[in-house]
Protein backbone atom coordinates (compact mmCIF):
# COMPACT_ATOMS: atom_id res chain seq x y z
CA UNK A 1 0.00 0.00 0.00
CA UNK A 2 1.61 3.50 -0.76
CA UNK A 3 2.13 5.95 2.16
CA UNK A 4 -0.61 8.47 0.57
CA UNK A 5 -3.56 5.63 0.84
CA UNK A 6 -1.94 4.78 5.10
CA UNK A 7 -4.66 6.38 7.72
CA UNK A 8 -3.33 9.09 9.68
CA UNK A 9 -3.17 6.38 13.11
CA UNK A 10 -0.36 6.66 15.05
CA UNK A 11 0.21 2.93 16.79
CA UNK A 12 2.00 2.90 19.68
CA UNK A 13 3.30 -0.67 21.25
CA UNK A 14 4.72 -2.27 23.36
CA UNK A 15 5.15 -4.11 27.05
CA UNK A 16 3.44 -3.44 30.32
CA UNK A 17 3.86 -0.17 31.92
CA UNK A 18 6.80 0.79 29.03
CA UNK A 19 5.47 4.41 28.95
CA UNK A 20 3.29 3.80 26.42
CA UNK A 21 0.18 6.02 27.74
CA UNK A 22 2.22 9.28 29.29
CA UNK A 23 4.11 9.23 26.33
CA UNK A 24 1.25 8.61 23.90
CA UNK A 25 -0.83 11.43 25.79
CA UNK A 26 1.75 13.91 25.39
CA UNK A 27 2.09 13.46 21.86
CA UNK A 28 -2.19 13.81 21.11
CA UNK A 29 -2.02 16.40 23.10
CA UNK A 30 0.66 18.25 20.87
CA UNK A 31 -1.06 17.03 17.62
CA UNK A 32 -4.47 17.29 18.75
CA UNK A 33 -5.54 14.31 18.15
CA UNK A 34 -7.44 11.13 20.11
CA UNK A 35 -5.26 9.32 22.52
CA UNK A 36 -6.66 5.51 23.19
CA UNK A 37 -5.36 3.41 25.21
CA UNK A 38 -6.88 -0.22 23.80
CA UNK A 39 -5.57 -1.76 27.13
CA UNK A 40 -8.18 -0.34 28.45
CA UNK A 41 -10.73 -2.61 27.07
CA UNK A 42 -9.29 -5.91 28.21
CA UNK A 43 -8.85 -4.24 31.57
CA UNK A 44 -12.76 -3.82 32.08
CA UNK A 45 -13.82 -7.10 30.56
CA UNK A 46 -11.29 -8.56 33.12
CA UNK A 47 -12.88 -6.49 36.04
CA UNK A 48 -16.44 -7.25 34.41
CA UNK A 49 -15.41 -10.98 34.91
CA UNK A 50 -14.05 -10.52 38.98
CA UNK A 51 -17.12 -9.00 39.55
CA UNK A 52 -19.62 -11.16 37.81
CA UNK A 53 -18.03 -14.27 39.77
CA UNK A 54 -16.92 -15.63 35.78
CA UNK A 55 -13.44 -17.43 35.91
CA UNK A 56 -10.72 -15.62 33.94
CA UNK A 57 -9.88 -19.21 32.95
CA UNK A 58 -13.55 -19.40 31.36
CA UNK A 59 -12.95 -18.38 27.63
CA UNK A 60 -16.52 -18.84 26.57
CA UNK A 61 -17.45 -16.68 29.64
CA UNK A 62 -15.00 -13.88 29.24
CA UNK A 63 -16.21 -13.80 25.21
CA UNK A 64 -19.38 -13.51 26.00
CA UNK A 65 -18.92 -10.49 28.57
CA UNK A 66 -16.48 -9.29 25.86
CA UNK A 67 -18.90 -9.20 23.39
CA UNK A 68 -22.14 -7.82 26.10
CA UNK A 69 -20.51 -5.13 27.75
CA UNK A 70 -20.53 -1.58 27.08
CA UNK A 71 -17.33 0.05 27.93
CA UNK A 72 -17.43 3.61 27.25
CA UNK A 73 -14.12 6.14 27.41
CA UNK A 74 -14.97 9.88 28.28
CA UNK A 75 -12.97 12.93 28.89
CA UNK A 76 -12.22 13.03 32.51
CA UNK A 77 -14.92 14.39 34.92
CA UNK A 78 -12.63 14.31 38.24
CA UNK A 79 -9.29 15.72 38.92
CA UNK A 80 -7.59 12.98 40.79
CA UNK A 81 -4.76 12.24 37.86
CA UNK A 82 -7.11 10.15 35.15
CA UNK A 83 -6.48 10.45 31.56
CA UNK A 84 -10.72 9.80 30.79
CA UNK A 85 -13.34 8.39 32.38
CA UNK A 86 -13.37 4.48 32.45
CA UNK A 87 -17.13 3.16 32.16
CA UNK A 88 -18.23 -0.19 32.32
CA UNK A 89 -21.87 -0.30 31.57
CA UNK A 90 -22.37 3.17 32.96
CA UNK A 91 -20.45 3.29 36.19
CA UNK A 92 -17.32 5.05 36.66
CA UNK A 93 -14.53 2.05 37.53
CA UNK A 94 -11.58 4.23 36.24
CA UNK A 95 -9.37 3.39 38.90
CA UNK A 96 -11.05 -0.33 40.09
CA UNK A 97 -9.74 -1.46 36.19
CA UNK A 98 -6.12 -0.47 37.71
CA UNK A 99 -6.01 -2.90 40.60
CA UNK A 100 -3.15 -5.54 41.57
CA UNK A 101 -5.90 -8.20 40.96
CA UNK A 102 -6.78 -6.80 37.41
CA UNK A 103 -3.15 -6.54 36.79
CA UNK A 104 -2.69 -10.15 37.73
CA UNK A 105 -5.52 -11.86 36.06
CA UNK A 106 -5.91 -9.05 32.29
CA UNK A 107 -2.86 -11.28 30.39
CA UNK A 108 -4.92 -14.52 30.64
CA UNK A 109 -8.17 -12.67 29.59
CA UNK A 110 -6.31 -11.06 26.39
CA UNK A 111 -4.96 -14.66 25.51
CA UNK A 112 -8.98 -15.26 23.80
CA UNK A 113 -9.46 -15.37 20.49
CA UNK A 114 -13.32 -14.03 20.69
CA UNK A 115 -12.11 -11.37 23.41
CA UNK A 116 -9.49 -9.96 20.90
CA UNK A 117 -12.32 -10.15 17.92
CA UNK A 118 -15.23 -8.90 19.83
CA UNK A 119 -12.12 -5.79 21.25
CA UNK A 120 -10.33 -5.22 17.88
CA UNK A 121 -13.76 -4.69 16.08
CA UNK A 122 -14.77 -1.71 18.15
CA UNK A 123 -11.18 -0.64 18.01
CA UNK A 124 -11.11 -0.38 14.10
CA UNK A 125 -13.79 1.33 14.22
CA UNK A 126 -12.33 4.18 15.82
CA UNK A 127 -8.89 4.15 14.31
CA UNK A 128 -10.01 4.35 10.75
CA UNK A 129 -11.37 7.66 11.56
CA UNK A 130 -7.57 9.29 11.61
CA UNK A 131 -5.77 11.71 13.66
CA UNK A 132 -5.89 9.12 16.99
CA UNK A 133 -2.76 7.53 18.50
CA UNK A 134 -3.70 4.24 19.48
CA UNK A 135 -2.04 2.63 22.31
CA UNK A 136 -1.33 -1.22 22.99
CA UNK A 137 0.35 -4.72 22.35
CA UNK A 138 -1.43 -5.52 18.44
CA UNK A 139 -2.10 -1.89 17.25
CA UNK A 140 0.82 -1.98 14.46
CA UNK A 141 0.57 -5.85 13.62
CA UNK A 142 -3.05 -7.04 14.09
CA UNK A 143 -5.79 -3.66 14.82
CA UNK A 144 -4.15 -0.86 12.08
CA UNK A 145 -1.73 -2.67 9.75
CA UNK A 146 -1.89 0.07 8.00
CA UNK A 147 -1.08 2.80 10.41
CA UNK A 148 1.29 5.87 9.23
CA UNK A 149 3.24 5.84 11.98
CA UNK A 150 4.29 2.87 14.34
CA UNK A 151 6.44 3.02 17.33
CA UNK A 152 7.04 -0.32 19.76
CA UNK A 153 8.46 1.77 22.84
CA UNK A 154 10.20 -1.13 25.00
CA UNK A 155 12.35 -1.31 28.58
CA UNK A 156 13.91 -3.42 31.00
CA UNK A 157 11.10 -5.57 33.47
CA UNK A 158 12.83 -3.71 35.75
CA UNK A 159 12.25 -0.18 34.57
CA UNK A 160 8.82 -0.61 34.13
CA UNK A 161 8.13 -2.53 37.54
CA UNK A 162 9.82 0.72 39.03
CA UNK A 163 8.06 3.17 37.26
CA UNK A 164 4.61 1.44 37.82
CA UNK A 165 5.62 0.90 41.69
CA UNK A 166 6.21 4.96 42.01
CA UNK A 167 2.84 5.77 40.17
CA UNK A 168 0.98 3.46 42.83
CA UNK A 169 2.92 4.82 45.62
CA UNK A 170 1.89 8.67 44.68
CA UNK A 171 -1.60 7.58 44.31
CA UNK A 172 -1.39 6.51 48.15
CA UNK A 173 -1.97 3.08 47.41
CA UNK A 174 0.03 0.33 49.06
CA UNK A 175 2.71 -1.14 46.74
CA UNK A 176 5.49 -3.86 47.30
CA UNK A 177 8.48 -3.89 44.30
CA UNK A 178 8.83 -7.38 44.09
CA UNK A 179 5.01 -8.33 43.80
CA UNK A 180 4.72 -5.65 41.05
CA UNK A 181 8.19 -7.17 39.02
CA UNK A 182 7.14 -10.19 39.12
CA UNK A 183 3.73 -9.34 37.88
CA UNK A 184 4.85 -7.41 35.14
CA UNK A 185 7.96 -10.35 33.97
CA UNK A 186 4.75 -12.76 34.04
CA UNK A 187 2.16 -10.40 32.41
CA UNK A 188 5.19 -9.78 29.70
CA UNK A 189 5.31 -13.80 29.27
CA UNK A 190 1.82 -14.51 28.83
CA UNK A 191 1.17 -11.31 26.52
CA UNK A 192 4.33 -12.60 23.76
CA UNK A 193 3.41 -15.92 23.71
CA UNK A 194 0.30 -16.46 23.28
CA UNK A 195 -1.54 -17.74 19.89
CA UNK A 196 -3.22 -14.79 18.78
CA UNK A 197 -2.14 -11.30 18.45
CA UNK A 198 0.71 -11.69 20.85
CA UNK A 199 3.29 -8.70 21.76
CA UNK A 200 5.75 -8.00 19.05
CA UNK A 201 7.18 -5.10 16.94
CA UNK A 202 5.58 -5.03 13.49
CA UNK A 203 8.18 -5.53 11.17
CA UNK A 204 7.96 -1.80 9.72
CA UNK A 205 7.75 0.12 13.64
CA UNK A 206 10.33 2.09 14.85
CA UNK A 207 11.95 0.42 18.31
CA UNK A 208 12.47 3.10 20.84
CA UNK A 209 14.50 1.42 24.49
CA UNK A 210 13.57 3.73 26.79
CA UNK A 211 15.20 2.86 29.63
CA UNK A 212 17.59 6.14 29.65
CA UNK A 213 15.43 8.65 29.05
CA UNK A 214 13.28 10.69 30.57
CA UNK A 215 9.54 11.05 29.82
CA UNK A 216 10.32 13.99 27.83
CA UNK A 217 12.98 12.69 25.74
CA UNK A 218 10.94 9.43 24.59
CA UNK A 219 8.04 12.44 23.31
CA UNK A 220 10.91 14.43 21.71
CA UNK A 221 11.94 10.91 20.27
CA UNK A 222 8.22 10.37 18.89
CA UNK A 223 7.65 13.85 18.42
CA UNK A 224 10.89 13.81 15.76
CA UNK A 225 9.27 10.57 13.73
CA UNK A 226 5.93 12.37 13.86
CA UNK A 227 7.79 15.52 11.53
CA UNK A 228 9.45 12.91 9.35
CA UNK A 229 6.21 11.33 8.60
CA UNK A 230 4.84 14.38 7.63
CA UNK A 231 2.25 14.58 10.24
CA UNK A 232 3.50 17.73 11.86
O1 LIG B 1 -1.39 -1.60 28.57
P1 LIG B 1 -2.10 -2.28 29.75
O2 LIG B 1 -1.18 -2.74 30.82
O3 LIG B 1 -3.22 -1.45 30.30
O4 LIG B 1 -2.77 -3.58 29.09
C1 LIG B 1 -3.48 -4.52 29.84
C2 LIG B 1 -3.45 -5.89 29.18
O5 LIG B 1 -4.26 -5.87 28.01
C3 LIG B 1 -2.10 -6.41 28.74
O6 LIG B 1 -1.57 -7.33 29.67
C4 LIG B 1 -2.33 -7.10 27.44
C5 LIG B 1 -3.67 -6.65 26.99
N1 LIG B 1 -3.69 -5.86 25.77
C6 LIG B 1 -3.69 -6.55 24.59
O7 LIG B 1 -3.59 -7.77 24.60
N2 LIG B 1 -3.81 -5.88 23.41
C7 LIG B 1 -3.90 -4.54 23.40
N3 LIG B 1 -4.03 -3.90 22.22
C8 LIG B 1 -3.86 -3.81 24.61
C9 LIG B 1 -3.74 -4.51 25.79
Amino acid sequence: MSDDLRVNTIAVDGPAASGKSTAGQLVARELGYLFFDTGVMYRAITLAALEAGVSVFDELGCTKLAEETQIDVQPPSIEDGRLNDILIDGVDKTWDIRTPEVDANVSEVSTYAGVRSALTAQQRKIGVRGRVIMVGRDIGTVVMPDAILKIYLDASAEERAGRRHHERIERGEESDFEQVLSIVQKRDQIDSSREVAPLCAAEDAVVINSDQMSIEEVFEAIMQLVREAGLA
